[in-house]
């Protein structure tokens, strides 16, 4: 969480940290701030709580400013405010430091050498700062010297890009966990917490390791390690397109994400077949997985929910068993491992910090691991031993949808292509059945009106809603209300059907929303019988379900499609519902509250 960003060169630096800002406002939205310098050295702080467009409102046009560091906030410690926003400054006012992540050992450090230090704020960042400015002013460490003693002396997780307004034309920079990308051009560098914040500006970027520090000035950057060995390491090109960035005649990100998901399945059966139009994936990825005897599926939220739904992929295609943990869970609560695990971890942004956590515990053991993500270059892309990307295009509403789907569609491909390898007959053509699944996502975009009145007459005004499904539909249903529960705040709960009696029906009372999928043959008529169920006890009952399995009163038949593959459809009224849900009740459906996309913290 959080997003962080610097420039140092020949552009005025107020309008190129703001728009950084904008971009990075998926990682957090509390309160946001820059500090720039101006052409007489004179330093320059403006901080806002709320969004980045407050802060806009706050900045001074007049001032002239060619370097500056910048921050969008999502609260760990201390309260959204002006005084807890980023940038955090030495009492004296010399050093101004952003950072994304945690401290952990904040408390001890104010304790150990900070005692009769005021602080201003209640975060743990301002701690860092403060350090920097004792150890110059107490050790007369020079300012290296003195942020190198600082990382080394806090424990946790950082990005930082630090000022020293005694030498305003310098940028340092450093990270330990949180990402924090160098991007270079003629006459100036930048440093972002991703490539996406900076790519109007260049589209060349240096990955910082985890240890090392960086000093940028407009012309060069120097990168060495914390015995100060210089680190030589070339720069990649970003493949972002800037237009791809923008909402362009959508009112949201999260419904031109939505409508993209025909393209995106066309774009990944081009991506990963071969000339031949057979799929293929790298043959080590698919030896390895040969080799284990279990893959375990690794993931938070959303793609969590999309891990069920590879699970059943992963066992039905190849017949590899398949487990699905939570990474919050799975590193405390580690389940028995069989002898060859193959690890799989889904992840949208590759920056989940849960997630990375027990991909250092899997790389320690030695497990073989692969990472599924949207972005390249991204942390859990660089760590685990392999990767394949979504080919989402950047998904910037925080609710996930397009990478949801892309997710799922990945996993089939992957499962079917470990089929092959293993000499197994796969029960579906993959490639074909996305094709089909690419038009029939499509017409059911094509019905948004029919989502968009449901959602009026059993969504806008109601508290609560649930979602039930059995079997594949179940996980689905997982899905379907945290989706809902995240942009529209009704509190929303994905069911397996057949447990409602067993408890939560007695939640079920007159006119609470009940929204059933059904889309398997086998355990469709059962969920029909527990929407019936909750219909004769007042619920207001709208049955999605799929061509074949239909009955006059349901509210909407999904083209039919593979039945292992039903989720990719199944998935997109929930989508909309929950989408149109948060337009009605009047709620910031791309930035939700409390939320960031990028969750960099544990
Ligand atoms: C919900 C959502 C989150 C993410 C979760 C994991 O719409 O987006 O639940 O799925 O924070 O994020 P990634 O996939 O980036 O690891």
């Amino acid at each position: 969480m959080c997003g962080i960003v610097g420039y140092i060169g020949n552009k005025d630096v107020k309008e190129i940290l703001l728009s950084g800002l904008d971009t990075l406002e998926y990682r957090g939205y509390d309160s946001a701030g820059i500090y720039i310098t101006d052409e007489a050295n004179q330093g320059h702080l403006f901080k806002e709580k709320g969004r980045i467009a407050a802060l806009r409102d706050k900045v001074d046009n007049s001032i002239n400013a060619f370097s500056g560091i910048g921050h969008t906030r999502w609260a760990t410690h201390g309260v959204p405010s002006v005084e807890n926003a980023h940038p955090h400054q030495s009492t004296s006012g010399r050093f101004t430091i952003v950072h994304n992540g945690v401290i952990e050992n904040f408390e001890e450090v104010k304790d150990a050498y900070l005692p009769d230090v005021h602080f201003h704020s209640t975060t743990d960042t301002e701690v860092i700062v403060q350090l920097i400015a004792w150890f110059v002013e107490s050790e007369e460490l020079d300012t290296i010297d003195a942020f190198k003693k600082a990382i080394v002396t806090l424990k946790g997780s950082y990005a930082l890009a630090l000022v020293d307004n005694e030498n305003p034309n310098t940028l340092y920079a450093a990270k330990n966990k949180s990402p924090l990308l160098l991007g270079t051009g003629e006459g100036f560098n930048v440093i972002s917490s991703d490539a996406m914040a900076m790519v109007r500006e260049t589209d060349q970027f240096i990955e910082l390791m985890d240890g090392e520090v960086a000093t940028l000035t407009k012309d060069s950057i120097k990168i060495e390690d914390l015995a100060g060995e210089t680190i030589e390491r070339d720069s990649y090109t970003a493949h972002i397109d800037a237009n791809d960035l923008g909402k362009g005649t959508y009112p949201y990100y999260m419904i031109k994400e939505i409508d993209e998901q025909p393209a995106v399945m066309r774009k990944l059966i081009q991506q990963y077949q071969n000339e031949n139009g057979d799929l293929e994936i790298n043959e080590s990825v698919l030896s390895e997985i040969k080799e284990s005897d279990r893959v375990y599926i690794i993931a938070c939220g959303t793609s969590y929910n999309a891990g069920w739904v590879g699970k059943q992929l992963i066992e039905r295609i190849t017949g590899t068993p398949t487990e699905v943990h939570l990474a919050s869970e799975f590193a405390y609560n580690t389940p028995l491992l069989t002898k060859k695990p193959f690890f799989i971890f889904l992840s949208q942004s590759g920056e989940t910090a849960d997630s990375r956590q027990v991909l250092v515990q899997v790389n320690k053991a030695g497990y073989p691991s692969l990472t599924l993500t949207n972005v390249p270059g991204s942390t859990l892309s660089r760590e685990a031993k392999h990767t394949l990307l979504l080919h989402a295009g950047p998904e910037i509403a925080v609710a996930s949808t397009k990478a949801y789907t892309a997710q799922i569609a990945v996993l089939a491909i992957l499962a079917e292509c470990v089929a092959k390898y293993n000499g197994v007959d796969s029960p579906l053509d993959v490639a074909h059945e996305l094709g089909i699944i690419a038009n029939a996502i499509e017409t059911v975009i094509d019905d948004h009106e029919i989502f968009e009145r449901l959602s009026v007459t059993h969504l806008s005004t109601s508290k609560n809603a649930f979602y039930i499904g059995r079997g594949i539909d179940y996980y689905v249903v997982m899905e379907a209300a945290l989706k809902l529960k995240e942009v529209s705040y009704v509190q929303a709960e994905g069911w397996a059907s057949g447990e409602l009696k067993h408890g939560t029906i007695a939640l079920i009372e007159d006119n609470t929303p009940v929204i059933s999928i059904i889309t398997d043959k086998v355990s469709g008529p059962h969920t029909r019988g527990n929407a019936h169920e909750v219909i004769s006890r007042g619920a207001n009952s709208m049955i999605i379900s799929m061509e074949g399995l239909d009955r006059q009163e349901d509210a909407y038949v999904l083209p039919k499609v593979h039945d292992l593959l039903t989720p990719l459809i199944s998935v997109i009224p929930t989508q909309l519902i929950a989408y149109y849900t948060a337009l009605h009740r009047g709620n910031d459906v791309d930035k939700p509250r409390n939320l960031a996309k990028s969750v960099t913290v544990e």
